[in-house]
């Protein structure tokens, strides 16, 4: 499976980061079932707790533009290759996912590696049972 339309857009995003204070731009691109692209930059803010991750961006894009369900999720850091989503943004994603999506881990260049999005969510919050 070739993701390089979703690694180009959340590099583009990665572009846009407002990370004057950590100095560690982000951008998340995901890709819905339908074929659409929603990417987005981590945007952070002096009062440090209330920035938040690439990933969150992307899933508001996603939603304001109809929303869908997420199959495939590519997530770039310059500083840092194979960044992995936090804790926080994995229980967010895990909330547009289809079971069968997948988590593609990039450096500056393209994709790493492609793991199953329930390798690295497993047994998330849920009201759903057995989700
Ligand atoms: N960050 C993300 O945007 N996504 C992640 O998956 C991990 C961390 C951001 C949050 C903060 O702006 C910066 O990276 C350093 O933690």
């Amino acid at each position: 499976m070739s993701a390089e339309d979703l690694f180009a857009a959340a590099s583009a995003a990665m572009q846009n980061a407002y990370a004057p204070y950590s100095r560690f731009p982000v951008g998340a691109a995901v890709k819905t079932e339908a074929g659409a692209i929603h990417a987005g930059c981590n945007i952070e803010n002096a009062s440090y707790p209330e920035g938040w991750c690439a990933e969150t961006t992307a899933l508001g894009h996603l939603v304001m533009a109809g929303g869908g369900r997420v199959t495939e999720i590519a997530v770039v850091a310059e500083k840092m290759p194979k960044i992995m989503p936090c804790g926080g943004c994995r229980q967010r994603l895990a909330e547009f996912v289809t079971d069968d999506a997948c988590l593609h881990l990039c450096d500056t260049n393209g994709v790493l590696e492609t793991v199953p999005f329930s390798a690295v969510f497993p047994r998330g919050f849920s009201f759903e049972d057995g989700k």
